[in-house]
């Protein structure tokens, strides 16, 4: 029977557009689903839209649309973007999809019947923005511990999953399946967080308060969490409804790619509804690390800066998908910098791989016939040559399967490395001075051989680049990547070659700042997304004292009462209030703005107010909201 390998991405939510994270989880499940394929795996790619939620209702109506409206035009931008990355899927899954909907109803329904769900009132504090409830002690400062938003009080009547009493049993699982939660250090976080009592898990959210979700099978009243509903999209995907027998085909060898942030619905909730619905758990959860942008170049609000996806139309996906499994080791966090990228794309893409190529095509058609000349005898220099290409097959293997898709590249890369020594020792331009042709043929197939071998291996990374490759050497891809082209020997003397191609043009960073420029020009002025409106933390402030600064005309110093807090801020509307005009105004402020000292005095905090010309107007609210009200 063959091997089977079916992985799947995180479904991503439809709130934002897709960014550097969404694309290098896609990517690397593709990476992944390719090179499977490529050693002659049988191979299912799962990734999709996670399209309900309080988060998405919030934005489809601060947008004025319907939410499935919302999610439509949304998920084009995913596809979009997938399209332009080269991702290779066999299946796209939407939860807002009848399939879907279906699987999740019949789980519900079968859980129930079982008497795995029950209801029961539950008080605690919400967090609107995670869509979960938490418990006194679990708050941070009052605040949510995983966004350190606000949370509400909320008492109401609920379904709830009897998770709990699948502690001890996952428990076991995990430490009897080592392969089952990857990297190690995650498994270990796990089993940490199972040290503390598991609580039962609220699956249902009554429709009073959200309604755009999938609707209870047993009580129109409520639509299912969130959570619940998306990770069932791992079996709806094969078939569990809609074809058994796929389904058994690919489940449970399943590897599911998800970030460091969510492992815990992945590696806890998700094997216990799994266990409750009398289906096997997954093979493999592996948690990479996270993209994380470097200080201020990469944010949104400057405008003017490439960002990550903005690469592809320099140099297209390949150098994207290049760069991202390059620079990341799976499991760790990994930077991005525009400088990194350029560094690696010139020195490996362009310099060590896209030269060769161009050389040894140009070197072919200049020396020969315009043919891959046929070799005389190995000498040990050859022989070498030979093997280590011989050896790079089982050691990508070895390397994919273990997820060092990082460490894989660079073992490609050090072998095209050694076949550029070797053409700078071998010297074929000398051979060809010298008319020493049986040792110039030798020379010019052992390194064009190599330099296929090596090119095979990297499709999975950089498919598009490594077709034009092919068609250099006159191989259509399917034959480039069969399994027998993995033989060394496989491309036959007399192969026409097409010579001088550049696959990848060097780039400096003159171009990036000019793309960079076109689009910020291209760009609305001033839009911004509603995510970036909610960073800013508005509050009601009562003026307490107000006296004038010293030296300064404009300015004046105002203490303020935020509720929980006290403060002192500067304004320059000296101009336009006198202070004993000021005190017992309430005001609305920005109170998350940097501190910062205006003529030497410190201010933590900005008033808002409208002007015009030369008139000024504090903003102010009625005198019945309490000091610290949010304001947004
Ligand atoms: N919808 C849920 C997943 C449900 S799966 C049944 C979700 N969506 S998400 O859009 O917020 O995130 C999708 C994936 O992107 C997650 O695996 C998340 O970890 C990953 N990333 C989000 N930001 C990231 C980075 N900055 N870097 C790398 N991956 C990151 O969570």
């Amino acid at each position: 029977m063959p091997e089977r390998f079916y992985i799947t991405t995180a479904i991503h939510y439809v709130n934002d557009e897709p960014h550097i994270g969404h694309a290098f989880e896609t990517v690397a499940a593709d990476v992944l689903a390719r090179y499977n394929r490529l050693f002659g795996r049988e191979t299912f790619f799962l990734t999709g839209t996670d399209e309900h939620g309080q988060k998405l209702q919030d934005t489809a109506v601060a947008k004025g649309i319907p939410p499935k409206e919302y999610c439509d035009q949304i998920v084009t931008r995913f596809l979009d973007v997938w399209q332009k990355l080269n991702i290779s899927y066999d299946n796209f899954i939407r939860t807002t999809e009848k399939r879907h909907i279906e699987v999740v109803r019949h789980i519900l329904q079968k859980l129930f019947d079982a008497g795995e769900i029950y209801k029961s009132s539950y008080e605690g504090w919400y967090c609107k923005y995670e869509e979960r409830f938490w418990t006194e002690k679990d708050l941070v400062e009052g605040n949510c511990p995983d966004c350190n938003r606000p949370v509400t009080k909320i008492s109401e009547e609920n379904y709830f999953f009897k998770m709990s009493q699948y502690q001890q049993w996952l428990v076991d699982y995990i430490n009897q399946n080592p392969e089952f939660i990857k990297p190690e250090f995650r498994k270990n976080e796990v089993l940490g967080y199972l040290r503390q009592p598991l609580s039962d898990l609220c699956i249902s959210r009554p429709k009073s308060r959200l309604s755009w979700g999938i609707e209870l099978p047993f009580d129109k009243d409520y639509v299912c969490y969130v959570w619940f509903d998306a990770l069932l999209n791992y079996i709806t995907g094969p078939g569990y409804l809609s074809d058994p027998d796929a389904f058994k085909k690919w489940w449970p060898s399943v590897t599911h790619l998800i970030g460091k942030d969510i492992i815990t619905t992945h590696a806890v909730y998700w094997p216990c509804m799994l266990k409750a619905a009398g289906i096997p758990v997954p093979k493999t959860i592996f948690a990479h690390g996270f993209w994380l942008m470097e200080d201020a170049k990469m944010s949104k609000s400057r405008g003017n800066v490439v960002k990550p996806l903005d690469i592809v139309a320099i140099r297209g996906g390949d150098a994207f998908r290049y760069f991202v499994i390059r620079e990341m080791t799976m499991g760790q966090d990994a930077s991005y910098s525009e400088d990194a990228f350029i560094q690696r794309y010139n020195s490996d893409l362009a310099n060590d791989f896209g030269n060769l190529v161009s050389r040894l095509s140009k070197m072919i058609a200049g020396y020969t016939d315009g043919r891959l000349p046929e070799p005389a005898t190995y000498n040990d220099e050859d022989v070498k040559i030979k093997l280590g290409a011989q050896e790079l097959l089982p050691q990508v293997i070895d390397l994919v399967d273990s997820f060092k898709l990082n460490v894989a590249l660079e073992q490609i890369l050090q072998s095209i490395r050694a076949l550029n020594r070797y053409v700078e020792n071998n010297r074929p331009w000398d051979l060809h001075k010298q008319g020493n042709t049986e040792r110039l043929n030798t020379v010019l197939y052992t390194a064009s051989e190599g330099l296929r071998i090596a090119a095979r291996l990297l499709f999975p990374v950089i498919p598009e680049k490594i077709e034009e490759f092919a068609d250099i050497f006159n191989a259509p891809i399917d034959a480039l990547t069969s399994n027998e082209a993995a033989e060394w020997g496989w491309m036959k003397p007399g192969t026409e070659v097409k010579p001088g191609v550049t696959l990848f043009p060097r780039i400096d960073k003159k171009e990036i700042k000019k793309v960079a420029e076109e689009k910020a020009k291209s760009e609305p002025e001033g839009i911004i997304e509603l995510d970036d409106f909610k960073k800013l933390k508005l509050k009601v402030a009562e003026i307490f004292e107000a006296v004038k600064v010293e030296g300064a005309d404009k300015l004046l110093k105002l203490q303020i009462d935020l509720g929980s807090e006290k403060r002192q801020i500067i304004a320059g509307i000296a101009e336009y209030y006198k202070p004993e005009e000021l005190v017992g105004k309430k005001i609305v402020v920005l109170t998350n703005l940097k501190p910062a000292k205006i003529r030497g005095v410190e201010s933590n905090g900005m008033l808002l107010a409208a002007s015009k010309k030369n008139q000024l107007t504090l903003v102010t609210v009625d005198d019945d909201i309490p000091n610290g009200s949010s304001i947004g």
